[in-house]
């Protein structure tokens, strides 16, 4: 029997503040802009917010840089409007769960200002500092996730620093105690304030191997891999476990590592329901599907590897451990785009079609803003559309200075993965900027937004708003959805993903066609006829009678009264 717990029950929406809503007018959404979009998100029926970085950064990474953990952003307010938006969460029931970066502080942050003066800085330690190999040499050859090597050279003291992210993000030493005093005691401020929890950025890398080999080079690679050295390293555990013990389990939060290249068996060592580390780990495997040498590329993800990862997700932390369940988040494309069909004649129907197969698995389920209204990729054609870190190093580094690749080639990659796609203003109504902003919005709006927009599916009783609503408040209605076993049907058809929850004698048939075409579905005789009720259907489907034929993009989710 599954334990109870109210963050399973959840459902989370992440918001991305500096797209989110605008209050003022400099382009940037902000904490007030929050505040006044609270009555829409319970509208939408959610549980609990997830809010990407709002602390005070010179946004080398959008607020992933963090130079001081207990400021707020001054683009985004004050503390006074963050404690307003908190108190107004709680009073419609909504949970703010706050993003903790730290892995890495920025290079602005007082510590790091503090460490990089001297070897004999009290704060030296706080940071990973190595002597180059001469000649100018790195201490050895790895990469940084946004391009060039991990290792900064650092005049002061003829050394050179690791950051796994920007140049701006120098990575913590979590092997030095008082970094993770310091940590500890700022992150029971948070709770303190009566935060809710917190969403770990990249978790899995805080700690690092104590000898640093070079790391093997891919094809046609240029750096060496850190992954071996840096994920899931030796003392993680016992790390998390601290934190747990010392701050976690003072108080009634959710937590959620970020754990990029996680394995089924670490997450059960992260999120094992006996473990006391955290309740639930972001596993990448799904989103990674296609990646060949890195994310740059445009292939398909082929439905059967995805429904192979899902299920595997699904059946391997049954009762051990808690699953978390996304598609998209502020770092991948928009989900339908990648996972469903963006074009006039499906985007609805794939949107709804792709929400119907999340949200009736088991794990609480995260959904990205816009992404209960469909919000599409943006059709990018030229760099200097671009915001994101990412694209820009690799841009430099792959086009500009190496000519490794063609420029159009690349843009092509970008328009697919960017997590700019992600990163687009909100589409609020049909008016200028989307309804985001009155002034210049930081990075373009979608064009489409004078189709897709809220005000418009709110409206909309068929809308994917309303469905997004629906299911919603299906998880709350029906326990099988939280709490059923899973099992996959036709593991090997291409086009239909296909599967059974079960609880207390209750069975729940969830089918999807991933395809424009009409496909048959090997549905369980015990499925047709009466007493099959349906929950939900992306066609306004209400009986289950020739539920064996699916149409383009259909989904439907069955309930039985028997096994
Ligand atoms: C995580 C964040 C991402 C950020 C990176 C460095 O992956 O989700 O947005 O760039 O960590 O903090
Ligand atoms: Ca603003």
């Amino acid at each position: 029997m599954i334990k109870r717990a109210w963050w399973k029950e959840a459902v989370v929406y992440q918001i991305y503040p500096r797209s989110f809503m605008d209050s003022n007018g400099d382009g940037i959404g902000d904490l007030k802009g929050i505040t006044s979009r609270l009555d829409y998100l319970k509208e939408l029926g959610i549980d609990v917010i997830w809010l990407s970085p709002v602390y005070q950064s010179p946004n080398d990474d959008n607020g992933y840089d963090i130079s001081d953990y207990q400021a707020i952003m001054q683009e985004f307010g004050t503390m006074e409007d963050f404690d307003e938006m908190l108190a107004e969460a709680h009073r419609r029931g909504i949970r703010i769960v706050m993003d903790l970066v730290v892995n890495h502080t920025s290079d602005e942050h007082r510590w790091f200002v503090e460490s990089r003066k001297s070897v004999d800085s009290p704060k030296r330690d706080y940071y990973i500092w190595r002597k180059g190999k001469g000649d100018g040499q790195p201490p050895n050859n790895w990469g940084s996730c946004f391009s060039g090597s991990a290792w900064q050279y650092d005049d002061a003291t003829d050394m050179y620093y690791l950051h796994l992210f920007s140049k701006k993000q120098p990575d913590l030493n979590w092997d030095n105690s008082a970094v993770r005093e310091e940590v500890f005691s700022m992150m029971d401020w948070w709770c303190q304030k009566g935060i809710d929890g917190f969403r770990m950025d990249v978790i899995s890398m805080i700690s690092k191997t104590a000898d640093m080999p070079d790391g093997k080079v891919g094809e046609g690679g240029i750096y060496g891999d850190f992954g071996p050295y840096c994920i899931h390293g030796s003392n993680v555990h016992r790390y998390l476990k601290e934190m747990n013990e010392k701050v976690l389990s003072h108080y009634d939060l959710m937590t959620v590592g970020e754990t990029s290249g996680v394995t089924v068996e670490e997450a059960l060592k992260y999120a094992g329901e006996e473990e006391h580390e955290l309740n639930m780990v972001f596993q990448f495997e799904h989103v990674d599907l296609g990646n060949v040498n890195g994310k740059w590329n445009r292939n398909p993800v082929p439905l059967t590897e995805f429904k192979k990862v899902m299920s595997k997700w699904q059946t391997c932390l049954k009762g051990k451990a808690w699953n978390s369940l996304f598609l998209g988040n502020h770092d991948q494309p928009r989900s339908v785009s990648r996972f469903g069909n963006d074009s006039p004649k499906y985007r609805e129907l794939s949107a709804k079609m792709l929400a119907t197969c999340l949200h009736m698995m088991q794990g609480t389920p995260y959904v990205y803003q816009g992404e209960e209204l469909g919000m599409t990729n943006y059709p990018f054609t030229d760099i200097g559309q671009f915001r994101d870190i990412e694209n820009l190093n690799a841009y430099r580094e792959l086009v500009t200075e190496s000519r490794l690749w063609e420029e159009k080639e690349l843009i092509s990659c970008f328009q697919y993965k960017s997590r700019d796609n992600a990163r687009t203003p909100m589409q609020w109504d049909d008016t200028e900027n989307a309804g985001f902003s009155t002034g210049t919005p930081w990075i373009g709006v979608n064009p489409n937004y004078k189709e897709i927009n809220a005000k418009e599916q709110v409206g909309n009783p068929d809308s994917v708003f309303r469905y997004y609503q629906k299911l919603i408040a299906l998880r709350k209605e029906q326990p099988i959805i939280v709490y059923g076993d899973y099992e996959l049907l036709m593991p090997e058809d291409a086009s239909v993903y296909a599967y059974i929850r079960r609880l207390d004698g209750q069975s729940l048939l969830v089918l999807c066609n991933f395809s424009s075409e009409e496909k048959e579905a090997d549905v369980p005789a015990q499925f047709f006829g009466k007493g099959a009720e349906v929950l939900i259907s992306n066609y306004g489907r209400d009986s289950a009678d020739g539920i064996g034929k699916l149409r383009p993009y259909e989904a439907a989710a069955i309930l039985l009264e028997t096994p």
